[in-house]
Formats: C-alpha cells, structure tokens, sequence
C-alpha cells in the first residue's frame, strides 16, 4: 500500500527539516527523489549522494522563472511536495511590501505555478499526488506572522478548489498542516527556555513534534494508501489547533 517503487517525487526545499525527512522516507519506500534546494547546492549535493535513487536540483524560488527552470531540471513527476517556504516575522503593521512580494512569490505563485507545470503529464498518467505544506498557523496566526499565516491559508484555499477539479484524473490534492516542529528554522527559538515554554505550553501534546512527524503523513498522501484522499488538511500539530 504504500510502496513507491517506479515513483518520482520532487520535494521543494528538501536540504533539512521537514523537505528532508519527507525526502528520505518516499526514498526509503522506492521513489525516485529530487533533493530540491533555493542556493545551499554543495549540501543538496552531498544529501543526495546519501539517499538512494536522488538527485539534487538547485532552483531559488524567487527567480521570475522558477516554476519553469525547475520543471525543466526535473521533467515529468508523478509525486510533487511543495514544502519550501519563507517566514518573516514581524509585527502586523511593520510588514512592508517587499516582505509582503516574498512571501507571497515562493508560498503561493510558486507552489501554483509548479501545480500547473506537473499536473499534465499526471492526467495523461491517471495517477498523480499534489501536496502543498501549511501551517497550524491557517488555525492559530501567531501575531506577528500575519502574512506568512495568510500565505498558508491561500494554499489550502488552492487546494480545496484543484482537489475537485483533479480527483476525476486519479490525482490528489492536499494540504499538511504542521505544528511546532524542531527544525533548523526555529532552532533558536526553541532553544530560548523561556520562549520554548510558552510554546510547548500552547501544545496539548506538550512536545515540538520531529521532521518524521509530518513524513509519516506525507507518505500516507503519497502512496496508494492515501488514494481516496484529497482536498484534505492533514493537521499534525500535537493538538495545537484545538
Ligand atoms: N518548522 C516548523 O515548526 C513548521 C511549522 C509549520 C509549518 N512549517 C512549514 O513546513 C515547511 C518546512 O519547514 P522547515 O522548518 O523544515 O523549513 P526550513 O528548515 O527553513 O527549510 C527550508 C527549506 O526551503 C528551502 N528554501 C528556502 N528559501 C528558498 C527559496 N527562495 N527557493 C527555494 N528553496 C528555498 C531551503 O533551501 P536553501 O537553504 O537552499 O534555500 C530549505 O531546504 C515550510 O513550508 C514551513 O512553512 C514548518
């Protein structure tokens, strides 16, 4: 049920954290995988000479053209996670609109356009799996991530519309709505005592999850066992949102 032997999956931002594990698990269970990275090539290099069957492909998402360079470097996948995204924190009313650009350029258009440029060849395949990554933050914006949390929010929106119009063609589309997971993104954070206890005491569950947390849900949506599955938000966040 859930082999992906013949599979090829590419996983936007897969150089650490969450893009790494969902990585290194399809790989572990047969895909082919695309180690994806916006500028770290030597570490998207050396990644990939450690996981079986991958290849590294180095595309800054904010480039004009990304959503066509990428296709280009990958061709044709049958398993797309679109998981790379920037975070700027700031409060509400000091978000400038270049913030605003960037935000919006790799968390939205980004993932939109590389959805357009897959899905083709996915419906002449009859099978095909499109994952966007969220946040908890689409149930609980952190206040001073406002547009990050509505950046979020726009993909399940894009979901909720693709999934129905894509299910007729044996592809999936859904969202994973991760909570509080250590990564090196908020290292720091979390190692900030004072900080990681209000955190974790926001956390019904009363831990950070792992990287693996969230690959165990991406396999699910993946493979054929999640093939009844879409237009969902997987939440896996602890209890975070409740
Ligand atoms: N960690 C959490 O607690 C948490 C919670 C909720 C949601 N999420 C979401 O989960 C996803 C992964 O989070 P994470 O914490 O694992 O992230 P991370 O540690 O910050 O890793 C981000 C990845 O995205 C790539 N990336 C960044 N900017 C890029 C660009 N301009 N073009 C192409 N690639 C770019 C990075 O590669 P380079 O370094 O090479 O650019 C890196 O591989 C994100 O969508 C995040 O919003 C995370």
């Amino acid at each position: 049920m859930f082999n992906l032997e013949g599979k090829k999956a590419l996983v936007t931002g897969s150089t650490q954290g969450i893009g790494l594990a969902i990585a290194k698990t399809l790989s572990e269970y047969g895909a082919t995988v695309f180690i994806h990275c916006g500028s770290s090539e030597e570490k998207a290099k050396n990644i990939s000479s450690e996981i079986k069957n991958s290849y590294p492909v180095c595309v800054n998402l904010l480039e004009e053209d990304a959503a066509e360079k990428l296709y280009a470097a990958t061709g044709d996948v049958d398993i797309v996670i679109l998981n790379a995204s920037v975070q700027i924190k700031k409060k509400w009313d000091e978000i400038t609109e270049e913030d605003m650009y960037k935000q919006f350029d790799i968390n939205v258009k980004s993932t939109f356009q590389l959805i357009q440029k897959y899905v083709p060849k996915m419906k002449e395949n009859s099978w095909g799996r499109i994952i966007t990554v969220g946040s908890v933050q689409q149930y609980k914006p952190h206040k001073e991530m406002a547009f990050y949390a509505a950046t979020k929010s726009a993909n399940m929106n894009i979901v909720t519309n693709l999934a129905s119009q894509l299910a007729p063609f044996g592809i999936t589309v859904n969202n994973i709505a991760p909570g509080v997971i250590a990564t090196p993104r908020n290292e720091d954070a979390l190692n900030d005592d004072k900080y990681r206890d209000i955190v974790l005491s926001k956390i019904p569950a009363g831990y950070a999850g792992e990287s693996y947390d969230i690959a165990g849900g991406a396999l699910l949506l993946s493979s054929d066992a999640g093939r009844y599955i879409t237009g969902t938000d997987l939440i896996i966040d602890g209890g975070m949102h409740l």
